[in-house]
């Protein structure tokens, strides 16, 4: 049998969507075959996730990663050369071991997580599979994708606390067919936006979605219904959000402040009790704070839509273990840096799938042109995958891989649809 031997490991400072540095990793596979990645980086984090590495110098406002590549270059590089590439096991658990800290912040989750997902890239260069093909030989699922267009939150300069407003396209046939009813409804609020809230309203925010100043959740909700009503594609469409509670929650006086208006987690549930009585949600992410486990089994009990866990757990085996037998939300973000290993990113998946969760796998605001998430959520047939709106190129890269590989997988392509939970 060949052999597919790491040979090269080189890291680079580049820039994402924010102008922010972020660190991109070369894996040579026999001195012959070359996988790239590059790492994403989060701003609405949980107090959770693995720890990136930051210069902390004044270049770059402090957000250089040149301690990071220095890492990947010096330490954990040179460890793995040698190693198999298609051992993606054994190499995290090389890179988690040199680190040795429990939230990968000696050598940081930046530095680790990039060398990780080079390698799986690598590894399916190598072998002359695309990449999806070679997380799984089963993957044929073509993702929902929650379009985001409306940011709020720490994802825009707006007054709206909740940070994602959302359109799941689940009665399209196709992911190409959900690629256009986003793109007619984007249009009409384009235009809904300006008339109500003059030209500036057509801003985008972090993820493409316009960041119109509006304060309130509902007078969002009307602009997005306005514009889905006048799409004319009304009966494929279901609503979501991300209300990314974390970042509205006092944990002192243990109160959610929305809208001005201090909530106990009872009286949030209510809140969203009321919002799903009046719009059709299929969806809602992080309704409460990141260790709010009462308030996330209430809504996942009561509400009887999809409850989604980001700050919540961190795609973190360990919180899935202990959280989701409780009930605490029925649904995973898959974020892979997040957890700092592809590895420990599959068990995560593998783990919330065998507590019947449904998977949705994100990218995060701070992104680059690397379409990888594309792979990975055909790869592990997740059914759901959020990257923002169409209108920024970081965000159109993954659309445009996932349009390629829906054409690749031909008759085989299975659109998830109002499946988008358990899509097999
Ligand atoms: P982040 O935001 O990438 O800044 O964490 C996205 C989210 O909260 O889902
Ligand atoms: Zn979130």
């Amino acid at each position: 049998m060949k052999k597919f031997t790491i040979t090269g490991v080189f890291a680079r400072e580049i820039l994402d969507c924010r102008w922010n540095p972020t660190v991109q990793v070369d894996i040579w596979v026999n001195n012959e075959t070359l996988g790239r990645a590059d790492v994403p980086a989060g701003r609405s984090t949980g107090s959770n996730e693995a720890r990136e590495l930051r210069d902390k110098e004044k270049r770059y406002a402090g957000q250089g990663v040149r301690k990071a590549v220095k890492n990947v270059n010096e330490i954990l590089g040179p460890a793995i050369i040698g190693m198999d590439v298609t051992d993606q096991r054994k190499v995290d658990e090389k890179l988690r071991s040199l680190d040795g800290t429990k939230n990968k912040s000696k050598l940081g989750a930046n530095a680790i997580v990039g060398v990780s997902v080079a390698v799986a890239r690598a590894a399916s260069n190598a072998v002359g599979l695309p990449l999806y093909r070679y997380v799984n030989c089963n993957a044929h699922v073509l993702p929902v994708p929650l379009l985001n267009l409306l940011n709020g939150g720490k994802l825009t300069s707006n007054d709206l606390d909740f940070q994602e407003f959302c359109i799941f396209p689940i009665g399209a046939e196709t992911f190409s067919e959900a690629m256009f009813i986003g793109n007619a409804v984007n249009n009409e609020l384009r235009e809904i936006v300006i008339k109500k809230y003059g030209k500036i309203a057509a801003n985008v925010g972090d993820e493409g979605g316009f960041a119109t100043p509006i304060k309130k959740v509902r007078e969002a909700m009307e602009c997005l219904v306005q514009a889905v009503e006048r799409s004319g594609h009304a009966r494929k469409i279901g609503y979501g959000f991300d209300c990314a509670a974390t970042h509205w929650y006092n944990p002192k006086t243990k109160k959610y402040t929305l809208e001005g208006v201090e909530y106990t987690t009872d009286g949030l549930f209510d809140y969203y009790k009321a919002l799903c009585r009046d719009y059709p949600i299929v969806s809602i992410e992080d309704p409460f704070a990141e260790d709010d486990t009462k308030g996330f089994i209430r809504a996942t009990k009561e509400l009887g839509i999809q409850i989604v866990g980001d700050d919540f757990y961190c795609t973190n085996p360990a919180r899935i273990r202990e959280r989701a037998p409780k009930g605490a939300a029925n649904a995973l973000l898959w974020k892979f840096n997040q957890i700092g290993t592809l590895s420990e990113a599959l068990d995560a998946a593998e783990l919330a799938y065998r507590q019947g969760f449904g998977i949705m796998v994100s990218e995060r605001s701070g992104e680059t042109e690397d379409p990888i998430i594309a792979d990975f959520v055909v790869g592990i047939n997740a059914g759901q995958i959020k990257t923002g709106a169409g209108v920024r190129s970081e965000r159109t890269a993954k659309y445009n891989r996932l349009l390629l590989i829906e054409e690749e997988l031909g008759s085989q392509a299975r659109y998830a649809g109002t499946d988008f939970r358990c899509a097999l």
